[in-house]
């Protein structure tokens, strides 16, 4: 596990973009996993601007960790009304790319069938060759994707109820803002579980500010818990990057060896 941390979240966020571009150079037909939240708007941004200089996602496709139960739209066609994360994948990212429509899945929040949806979502990741790098942010409750504290580890693609902090951080920090009532926002999501995330080939996490410190402790130095789904990461097999600022591994407990081993790897190339 790479432990890679940067002075703030602008630095934090270039760096993510750099290892994503990375992906889409090497393999220009890649499986990305994304994710929404406040955390990856800067390397949304970043993305955006290296696409602007070539980046090419024309062949690339995407695979969105979740979406609340009850929203989610056509793309770039209806979602001026709702908060689904279909919309915010929209504005954020996907609207200022060359990524194809067809290759975007987001769980549709609007499924009749939760289960056979969630069935079919697994079966098209499987499909597609599997996931190649999956970015994940933190939630303040230890989440990944929606997968709530007691979610099995070894859980699939599912309807998930959010928890009460989940639905404060996440009614602060987009509902709140579009004037609709705490009330009114979803309370069920579909998400990937921690099953599905464990198969993504490779793993780039992100986190920002002192407000997740401690839940950066615990997830990448504490004990493997289903009460943190987070902790999860240390179960995976293949390449992981989980890029901090500063604020957000001010209280991990290794950090001056994480800085160290960073800065070997980049002297001796590996
Ligand atoms: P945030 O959410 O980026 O809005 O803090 C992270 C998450 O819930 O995974």
């Amino acid at each position: 596990m790479d432990i890679i941390i940067r002075e703030n979240y602008e630095q934090m966020s270039k760096c993510a973009a750099e290892i994503i571009a990375g992906y889409v150079k090497a393999k220009p037909d890649c499986v990305l996993g994304l994710a929404t939240g406040g955390t990856p708007i800067g390397t949304y941004r970043e993305l955006i601007k290296m696409h602007r200089e070539g980046l090419d996602f024309s062949q690339v496709r995407t695979f969105n960790l979740d979406e609340y139960l009850g929203v989610g739209i056509d793309l770039g066609k209806t979602y001026d009304l709702d908060q689904s994360y279909a919309r915010f994948m929209y504005e954020e990212l996907f609207k200022h790319i060359n990524i194809k429509r067809e290759n975007i899945y987001i769980p549709d929040g609007q499924t009749k069938d939760p289960k056979k949806f969630c069935m079919w979502y697994e079966q098209e990741i499987k499909k597609a060759g599997g996931i190649d790098l999956q970015l994940l942010g933190l939630g303040g409750d230890g989440h990944w994707g929606f997968n709530e504290p007691g979610s099995s580890l070894g859980s699939r693609t599912r309807v998930q109820a959010l928890t009460e902090q989940t639905l404060d951080d996440n009614y602060e920090a987009f509902y709140k803002k579009a004037n609709i009532a705490r009330s009114q926002m979803p309370h069920f999501a579909i998400t990937m579980g921690t099953g599905t995330i464990l198969e993504a080939k490779n793993i780039l996490m992100i986190v920002n500010g002192s407000k997740k410190a401690d839940m950066v402790a615990k997830c990448l130095e504490g004990p493997i818990t289903s009460q943190i789904t987070a902790t999860a990461i240390q179960l995976h097999s293949g390449d992981i990057s989980v890029v901090l600022d500063q604020a957000a591994a001010s209280k991990l407990k290794n950090s001056d060896h994480y800085k160290f081993v960073e800065k070997m790897k980049r002297q001796y190339g590996l």
